[in-house]
């Protein structure tokens, strides 16, 4: 049963605050947890308090959650019994009683919640991602590795956010993050030869000012033949579009002109003509709804099209995107929705309808790896968890390392069964 809970305020890795838990239970076993954060937020996500005091860390303090968790969930939690996770999850939720979670705190609910599973996990001696997965856990997902960043993830003048590599011919994730990692370094070389050398976004993807957003692909393209791949044969292209970021009335606004979403859409045809792209996130904005029934007409029976912002992890929007035939997969964050029990909910909603799941960090991470736990638990086949360089990103990687090295014969890298986005 939980004997104690703590909670304090860590930094993340934009050097922001954020909260850590550790629970603690009556047979000396504990877990700890951190809670990530991001910058590029749907507006249906879980409320993330901060403390708005503007002489602590401009005002991005998180010391109100710290004590909601101290003084609100932590009397209600102690004495309970570590195993019962919805149990837990849900008296949080109650005490909270909003819509979302602005009360406590998500980054509150999630912290405990995480940390509760983690503590159970150690009572077992079980790792993480066999307490959640069960014996079925046994999948090793396809990063999704973002070489280039831009959107507000950068200080560039690239809008799209994220264009990323997929080693899908890959037999291992082993091979996968090396290939990654080869990639990663031959696009340094690329970019170098350019004077495009710019340092790092938010989650360590190069962040040079390119003349388009296509001149990115070109780039991939050329970093992944120079590393000695076969671009959409061994490693695919995907792109986070984070259109939210972009869109002004009604138009999105990107490559220094304004265009229709249906402009917009054709576009997109043209590029997934054009180059091997095997999924593309958000490239509608959040509330587009309508657009973004077209362009699941015309893309979502060729490549992967994930909601992001547009479903925030959330049921109810995943409902209506089933329901509306609104793009064909999810990208799931635990902060978004705050808990261990919805994340899982809404994971297996998603799989109960064939939607995708990607499981995924925030731009503000920590060295937190529970995702890493979660992609195998769940048998995702795919996780977004940044480029190849950054220790917030490595953290995860490097954990999923471990844990295929753990699962021995039994572990499967997911394209070898047809898990991920259908490979043309
Ligand atoms: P965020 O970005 O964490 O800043 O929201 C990640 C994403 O959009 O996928
Ligand atoms: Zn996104």
């Amino acid at each position: 049963s939980i004997k104690n809970i703590h909670a304090r305020e860590i930094l993340d890795s934009r050097g922001f605050p954020t909260i850590e838990v550790e629970v603690i239970l009556a047979t000396g076993n504990f877990g700890i947890a951190q809670v990530p954060s991001g910058a590029s937020t749907g507006s249906y996500e879980a409320h993330e308090l901060r403390d708005n005091d503007i002489n602590r860390y401009n005002g991005k303090g998180v010391l109100k959650a710290v004590t909601n968790i101290r003084e609100k969930i932590t009397p209600c939690l102690l004495g309970m019994n570590a195993f019962e996770q919805k149990i837990i999850d849900n008296v949080m939720i109650e005490i909270d009683s909003s819509s979302n979670k602005e009360v406590l705190g998500a980054n509150a609910i999630l912290g405990v919640s995480l940390a509760v599973a983690k503590a159970a996990a150690k009572d077992l001696s079980l790792p993480l991602y066999r307490y959640i997965g069960g014996l079925s856990a046994n999948v090793m997902p396809i990063p999704m590795m973002n070489l280039i960043n831009g959107g507000s993830h950068a200080y560039n003048n690239v809008d799209f956010q994220e264009f990323m590599i997929m080693p899908i011919g890959a037999e291992s994730f082993k091979e996968a993050l090396r290939w990654g990692a080869e990639v990663f370094h031959s696009l340094g070389k690329v970019l170098k030869k350019r004077n495009l050398m710019s340092g790092v976004g938010d989650e360590g993807g190069y962040a040079p000012n390119l003349n388009s957003n296509k001149e990115a692909l070109d780039l991939l393209i050329e970093a992944i033949e120079t590393a000695g791949y076969k671009p959409g044969k061994e490693i695919s292209l995907a792109m986070d579009i984070a259109s939210n970021e972009f869109y002004k009335c009604g138009e999105y606004v990107y490559d220094n002109t304004s265009h229709s979403a249906k402009e917009f859409i054709d576009y997109l045809s043209k590029l997934v003509g054009q180059y091997p792209i095997i999924s593309i996130e958000d490239s509608l904005q959040e509330e587009d709804w309508d657009n973004w029934q077209l362009c699941t007409e015309s893309l979502g029976n060729l490549i992967q099209l994930v909601g992001d912002d547009l479903f925030v992890t959330n049921q109810e929007r995943l409902r209506k995107g089933i329901k509306k035939k609104v793009a064909n997969s999810i990208l799931i964050k635990l902060n978004q929705i705050g808990s261990l029990t919805e994340t899982l909910d809404t994971i297996s909603l998603a799989s109960r309808n064939q939607y995708n799941t990607v499981i995924s960090h925030r731009s503000g991470e920590t060295e937190d790896t529970t995702i890493a736990d979660l992609v195998v638990a769940v048998n995702s086949g795919q996780i977004k968890t940044g480029s190849l360089c950054r220790t917030e990103r490595i953290a995860k990687y490097n954990r999923l390392l471990r844990i295929e090295e753990e699962l021995g014969q039994s572990a499967i890298y997911a394209p070898k069964i047809g898990l991920g986005p259908k490979v043309p």
